[in-house]
């Protein structure tokens, strides 16, 4: 069990967030050789909700988050966040576009050479050109939130991996981003750490008004904060809905063989 409490977490944005559609992808196509990975692909996120994507190994579900942190670039379609075009666009919007968008991976990727402090503000001071002091006082708050006020000096490599994704996600939010997107990200940890980390995501979902878009196993968080899950299958949503109707109702024999072999 980890020994680290965390804070409540209680976010105040300064500037209005969105309503209605933040994120949507139109026709979105994605290949690698002749492999097409996403075929056609529609789909939206509304602001302030908290969507699912389940689905087998090589279905597309990274592909999609990587699209969207503009780590790979759709062969076809239009992607669309907060109004603005995030494909195709000219490169000076796309750095805009995309500071609104924070991801955490599966392997946490943190500085290594970096003190758990600096791993957080780093990015707000030269992507966002906060002073320093600002940003150590925005990263602390947050090292308070997600439990680890006592490890800022550290590097990453001394801490347990619950304790490295903690990290991950305080980063994430450094940026204040519109849009958390989540990969996979207690898939690497031991068992006894993954409790940890769901709750720090429980408590974001549950006192922000953050946008998450997840890809995760663990079917008792998703079905805990999704408002939508979205079943994928060979690049395409093959089944969408509440947790309520996908997990307990699904129409589609895919869905259905996929839930009874990770539930
Ligand atoms: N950089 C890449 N080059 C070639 N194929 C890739 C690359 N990234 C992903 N793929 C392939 O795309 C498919 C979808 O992968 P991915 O989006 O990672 O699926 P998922 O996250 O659902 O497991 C898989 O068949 C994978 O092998
Ligand atoms: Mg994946």
């Amino acid at each position: 069990m980890s020994t680290d409490t965390h804070a409540p977490f209680e976010e105040k944005p300064e500037t209005p967030r969105a309503t209605g559609e933040l994120i949507r992808l139109e026709r979105v196509t994605k290949r690698f050789g002749d492999h097409t990975v996403l075929d056609n692909l529609d789909f939206s996120v509304d602001a302030g909700k908290h969507v699912t994507l389940i689905g087998p190994s090589g279905s597309g579900k990274t592909t999609i988050l990587r699209l969207l942190m503009t780590l790979l670039k759709p062969d076809e379609g239009v992607i669309t966040v907060d109004g603005q075009q995030l494909f195709p666009a000219p490169e000076k919007q796309v750095r805009e576009v995309r500071k609104k968008i924070g991801m955490v991976f599966q392997q946490f990727n943190l500085f290594p050479n970096m003190s758990v402090l600096r791993n957080i503000t780093e990015a707000p001071v030269t992507v966002l050109g906060m002073s320093k002091d600002a940003a150590e006082e925005r990263a602390r708050e947050l090292l308070e939130m997600v439990g680890l006020t006592d490890h800022l000096d550290k590097r990453p490599a001394q801490l347990s991996g619950g304790q490295q994704q903690r990290v991950a996600i305080a980063r994430a939010l450094a940026m204040r981003p519109q849009v958390l997107l989540l990969d996979e990200v207690t898939s690497a940890l031991d068992p006894e750490l993954v409790a940890g980390v769901l709750d720090v995501l429980r408590d974001i979902a549950r006192s922000t008004d953050i946008t998450m878009l997840c890809v995760t196993h663990e079917m008792n968080f998703a079905r805990d904060i999704s408002d939508q899950v979205l079943m994928f299958d060979s690049g395409r949503v093959i089944e969408a809905g509440s947790p309520e109707k996908i997990f307990n109702e699904p129409e589609h024999d895919r869905t259905r063989q996929f839930l009874s072999a990770v539930l």
